[in-house]
Order: C-alpha cells, then structure tokens, then sequence
C-alpha cells in the first residue's frame, strides 16, 4: 500500500451471521489491492484490541490474516498472510481459552494441535513457511478456521455453544429495540 492510501477501519461481522459461514477464496497473488485489505485489517483488529482477524470477518471474500500476539509492553509483531496452508499439526494437543471479535465477551477452551507449520504468501507474495506454538498457534489456527467459514465455537460442545449464541442473539435483539426506540 503506498503512504498516501489511508488506512481503513472496516466493520467487524458479529455471530451468529450467515456471513461468517461463507469459505474464503485464494487470490491470484499479493497486489496492493491485497496489500491493502491487509494493512486495514491489522489496523482494524488493533483498534479493537483482538490479537487476529480473517477476512471473512469484514465481509471480504479473499483468503487473508493478520495476527499480533505481542504483548502490551513489547514491540508490535504483525503478521500478515494470504492464502495460508496448514502443511504440519503436532501431535501434541493444547487448550486454549479463546475469544473471537466476532462473538465479542465470550470464552471458552479449545483443543487444538499445540505447534503448527504454516505455509502463505507475505504481504510482499513471496511464499513464507513459519512454525509457530503456544498463543501463535492457536491464533492463526483460528484465524484459518474463519476462512473456512469456522468459528472457535464450532470446536466446543453443542450446550456450551447453544449458550454463547444465545446469548449474542440478545444482545442483537437488545441493539436492534434500542436502534427503533431512537
Ligand atoms: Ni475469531
């Protein structure tokens, strides 16, 4: 993305919604156009304070994630991937409590493979493998799920995930009434 683009907050698709259903497609290769779309979502995914975020979530139909992981106190870490590839899964399983922007102030633990080796074009379109464990693996496992049209929920048991929708339809229902009160 060239300096002059301004940078875009994009709006953050919440469960339960069709939308977040949908399978993401591969791009061709890494444009500005691509470019683009990661760089707001980083940015919209920071000013939310998420630690990651999948296209899917705003709506776009390209196979893209960004994830940061750093903590408060240490220096930005972005990452940013297009079409990425799960070539290998330990073994070994962790659980993770885990949240998701898209079904913002619900938690639950999830299991999933503990270390990862992931293959993706940066954002420059060169192809990148990276191994990752602990936080980051689980992030861009999650971030993976999203692009096909997975949701962390989708990994828990149908009661616990019953009462996370339930209670997002709420307070949908809850948003909506006030919107037609005003
Ligand atoms: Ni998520």
């Amino acid at each position: 993305m060239g300096k002059d683009q301004i940078m875009a907050i994009l709006e953050i698709i919440v469960a339960p919604d069709p939308r977040l259903k949908v399978t993401a497609k591969p791009v061709d290769g890494v444009d500005d156009d691509v470019r683009k779309l990661m760089d707001d979502m980083l940015e919209t995914m920071h000013s939310a304070q998420g630690i990651g975020l999948a296209s899917t979530q705003v709506g776009d139909p390209r196979r893209v994630l960004v994830v940061d992981v750093s903590g408060v106190d240490e220096n930005p870490d972005p990452i940013r991937m297009a079409n990425p590839e799960l070539i290998w899964a330990s073994d070994e399983n962790s659980i993770h409590e885990e949240g998701c922007l898209s079904l913002p102030e619900q938690y639950a633990e999830v299991v999933r493979p503990d270390s990862i080796r992931v293959r993706y074009l940066d954002e420059t379109g060169e192809i990148r493998e990276r191994e990752a464990d602990g936080m980051l693996a689980t992030c861009i496992q999650h971030e993976m799920d999203h692009l096909d049209g997975v949701l962390f929920v989708d990994h828990i048991s149908s009661l616990k995930r019953g009462m996370i929708l339930r209670r997002l339809i709420k307070v949908k229902k809850q948003a909506e009434a006030e919107a037609e009160a005003v």
